[in-house]
């Protein structure tokens, strides 16, 4: 049944990410992990709130930062309809930005009400995502070899072509030493596993596949990126500890359970934008010039699978004259 083009929230979205990514360029560098996602908070926020929607933070900055804005169930937009459930990561990689170093992103996702998982008190989460060719394959539960057998299989590839990102963690030696066993070539990260899963989803990223744990927001995040790709992640909740994996059976989770990406988030009318904040394999970092900057950003819809790159030059001479955010 065809029907006429509906509004691309996604293409909203992006200056929520780019506003974001331009406040929180200015500290690359300066050591400063709190005031960089500070004013990647504010930024997101003011623009999020000129939005059109009724969005509920469902993946915000969380409970464990007591963050003052972007906390979970925070009421986002202009009040007005389509109801939304709301993902942000203002900063993926606050530490490579106050360092200085690569792929520093800011990523928002929306998805209609209700539709996005809440990894409530779960921190961690183990994860897999491929993209799209290799999307049925995949099975977290299954050894390590079996899943690189299967995605280089689906890929018409040998183990050895593959590459596998994995964010460099003592908790991954095992993993690392199995991927090594196993013949395929390895990424590893020191931060941004969002950025990591979404390149697995990208053509010419170099990166077949995302393995390990990483944080549980993040995870469905990269879900809501990997629907707009057409690729699949699967996670599993990883509690650290007794007292987290007691906080996750009262909210009825079952910490054995692989999450499928439908149940990450269950809406197939996704949108997704990310905006590179310090330079990395998947965007520019924002170049900040006299009297104004660029940014990189992606912007995704589930509905319709469009991929857009947007270059943007933003003239904060003028931005600066009407905006409160400090560019
Ligand atoms: P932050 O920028 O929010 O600190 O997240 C960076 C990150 O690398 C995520 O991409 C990843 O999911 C998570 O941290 C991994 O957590 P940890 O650093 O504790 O292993």
């Amino acid at each position: 049944m065809s029907r006429n083009p509906t509004r691309n929230l996604a293409l909203e979205l992006v200056r929520v990410t780019e506003a974001a990514a331009l406040a929180a360029g200015r500290y690359m560098g300066r050591g400063d992990k709190n005031a960089a996602d500070r004013a990647a908070v504010e930024g997101m926020r003011l623009v999020l709130n000129s939005i059109e929607m009724d969005a509920v933070v469902v993946i915000g900055e969380g409970e464990k930062d007591e963050a003052p804005m972007l906390y979970n169930g925070e009421r986002l937009g202009t009040g007005e309809p389509p109801l939304m459930d709301l993902a942000v990561d203002p900063v993926d990689g606050t530490r490579p930005l106050a360092l200085g170093l690569w792929n520093a992103i800011c990523t928002v996702a929306l998805a209609p009400r209700g539709t996005m998982f809440n990894p409530g008190p779960a921190v961690y989460m183990e994860k897999i995502a491929v993209g799209p060719a290799a999307r049925s394959v995949i099975d977290l539960e299954a050894p390590v070899k079996d899943n690189l057998q299967k995605i280089a299989r689906a890929k018409g590839e040998h183990i050895e072509d593959l590459t596998v990102v994995i964010l460099d963690r003592p908790r991954h030696a095992d993993l690392i030493a199995e991927v090594r066993r196993c013949g395929a070539r390895i990424r590893l990260i020191p931060d941004g596993d969002v950025a990591g899963a979404l390149m697995t989803g990208l053509p010419d990223s170099g990166i077949d596949v995302l393995l390990g744990i990483g944080g549980s927001p993040e995870g469905v995040i990269a879900a809501c990126a990997m629907r707009c790709l057409g690729g699949n992640i699967q996670g599993r909740l990883a509690p650290r500890d007794e007292r987290e994996a007691g906080l996750i059976r009262e909210m009825g989770y079952d910490a054995k359970h692989v999450l499928g990406m439908d149940e990450l988030v269950s809406s197939n009318d996704v949108f997704f934008a990310a905006t590179g904040i310090t330079s990395g394999d998947l965007l520019k970092g924002v170049d900040y010039f006299a009297n104004g900057a660029t940014t990189d950003s992606l912007v995704m819809r589930s509905l319709t699978g469009t991929v857009r790159r947007i270059i943007a030059t933003h003239r904060l001479d003028k931005l600066s004259h009407i905006s409160s955010i400090a560019y």
